[in-house]
């Protein structure tokens, strides 16, 4: 009943707190009790004695007025501020004095930790792979300290309750045990693969085709190093007992061998098929016309006509296409490079000199005469009608003209002084006869 009126006059006391008073009876509100009270809280603590365990405790004490009652996390209230059967945890206890007036505090029971002073130990054996790259290794392992039972883990993840690992490849392993408190311990294994280290090496001896585009090549294969017996396959083909392999033609093969344990090597042979140039000598047997001196065109030619290699040849000059047809005409005086080559592509390259043709003797008749009745008229430096007659292809190339002056007279004779003597005439004649070229 008290405790109804002070709460309605502590309402009043917060409406009217510049009013006035809260009286008992008085129909003024009564003073609040608490004001200027503070109730304090204090105690000690005991932990639980084990994880899990609900023997842990709080007594405390309460100042700041009298007739306290206890609460632990807002439950009943007691008249003792002893509170027992706790495990770990948070609490909060409320102490409330006979006025009503009340003052909390918190306090913390910690379980001890299991694994304190707790060395978990894994040991085991192991087993590699047997083969290069297998995935048949296996970790067996047992824990000790801590308490059982134990359960295992590759992962940290997942445990399991046996300590055996199976169907592992080679590699580093961490294997970590928990025992029935989660305390836990791991070893580190590593299992190694049967062919680290090992080196397998290949050797043959090889047969080549016996002729071009044949496939009786062989390949006669032997391995060393790792264990025995070894197995052989050419190239990704099945593997087999024997390193020989036949009926190849030219090429390069890869063999590889694979030892007891899985562990393979690698090496790769190169078939040839026979030179078919190897020994083939090619004779271009070349005719070669020479070069008319002061002629407009290339006169010169190249006629092949090779022995030697495999017919039909083709032929090629200076660096020209391959052509079936080995006469080259309208060449120049000079040297020319001609390639002959057979069926087979057996090459023989020769070096062709044209020459230019001798002078011939009725050409040298008329160039002595020129010389001895017409240069001092008709010279670089004297060139009379355009005429330069100490350049051969100048009297070559102008004959028609000196037939007309010299031999006809016409329209004047030359020298201008009179004809030459008719059979200095005639050789001009002759010459022109027969041709009027250099090598006439
Ligand atoms: C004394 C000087 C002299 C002598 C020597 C001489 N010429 Fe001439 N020639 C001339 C003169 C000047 C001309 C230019 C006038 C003319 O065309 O008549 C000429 C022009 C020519 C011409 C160019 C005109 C044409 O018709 O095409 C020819 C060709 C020629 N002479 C040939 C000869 C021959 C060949 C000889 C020697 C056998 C010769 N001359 C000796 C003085 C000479």
């Amino acid at each position: 009943m008290r405790k109804i009126i002070y709460s309605i006059c502590f309402l009043f006391a917060v409406s009217f707190l510049i009013a006035g008073s809260c009286g008992k009876g008085g129909g003024s509100p009564a003073p609040n009790p608490c004001s200027g009270i503070t109730v304090s809280v204090s105690g000690s603590t005991t932990n639980p004695s084990a994880p899990g365990a609900t023997n842990g405790s709080i007594s405390v004490t309460a100042s700041g007025g009298s007739g306290f009652t206890y609460s632990l996390n807002g439950g009943a209230s007691q008249a003792s501020g002893n509170f027992t059967g706790l495990g770990a945890g948070s609490f909060t206890i409320t102490a409330k004095n006979s006025n009503g007036c009340s003052g909390t505090a918190s306090f913390t029971l910690t379980a001890p930790n299991p694994c304190a002073g707790v060395t978990i130990t894994v040991t085991g054996s192991t087993g590699n792979p047997t083969t290069g790259g297998g995935n048949n290794g296996s970790i067996n392992v047992t824990a000790t300290g801590g308490t059982g039972p134990f359960t295992y883990s590759r992962d940290g993840v997942n445990f399991q309750s046996a300590g055996l690992f199976t169907n592992l490849t080679a590699g580093p392993y961490t294997i970590t045990a928990k025992d029935a408190n989660g305390c836990t311990g791991s070893t580190n294994f590593n299992l190694t693969d049967p062919c680290t280290g090992v080196t397998i090496n290949v050797t043959a001896v090889t047969t080549n085709p016996t002729s071009a585009g044949a496939t009786n090549g062989s390949i006669n294969a032997s391995a060393s190093g790792g264990t025995g017996p070894f197995q052989y396959r050419l190239g990704t083909g099945t593997f087999q007992a024997g390193g020989t392999f036949s009926s190849l033609g030219a090429g390069t093969y890869s063999v590889t061998a694979r030892d007891a344990n899985g562990c393979t090597g690698t090496a790769n042979f190169t078939l040839s098929d026979p030179n078919p140039c190897a020994g083939v000598v090619i004779n271009h047997n070349s005719t070669v016309t020479g070069h008319i001196p002061c002629s407009a065109a290339g006169t010169g030619s190249i006629v092949a006509n090779p022995t030697g290699g495999t017919g039909p040849y083709t032929y090629s000059l200076n660096g020209g296409g391959f052509q079936p047809s080995g006469i080259f005409n309208n060449l120049t005086a000079g040297n020319y490079n001609l390639v002959v080559r057979d069926v087979n592509t057996c090459n023989t390259a020769a070096s062709i000199n044209i020459p230019n043709r001798p002078q011939g003797p009725l050409f040298t008749a008329v160039k002595a005469l020129i010389q001895a009745n017409c240069v001092t008229c008709h010279s670089a430096s004297n060139a009379n009608g355009g005429m330069n007659f100490e350049v051969d292809c100048n009297i070559v190339n102008n004959r028609d003209r000196i037939q007309i002056r010299a031999v006809n007279a016409n329209p004047s004779s030359m020298p201008p002084t009179g004809l030459l003597p008719p059979s200095e005439r005639q050789k001009i004649v002759d010459w022109i006869n027969a041709g009027g070229k250099y090598t006439d």
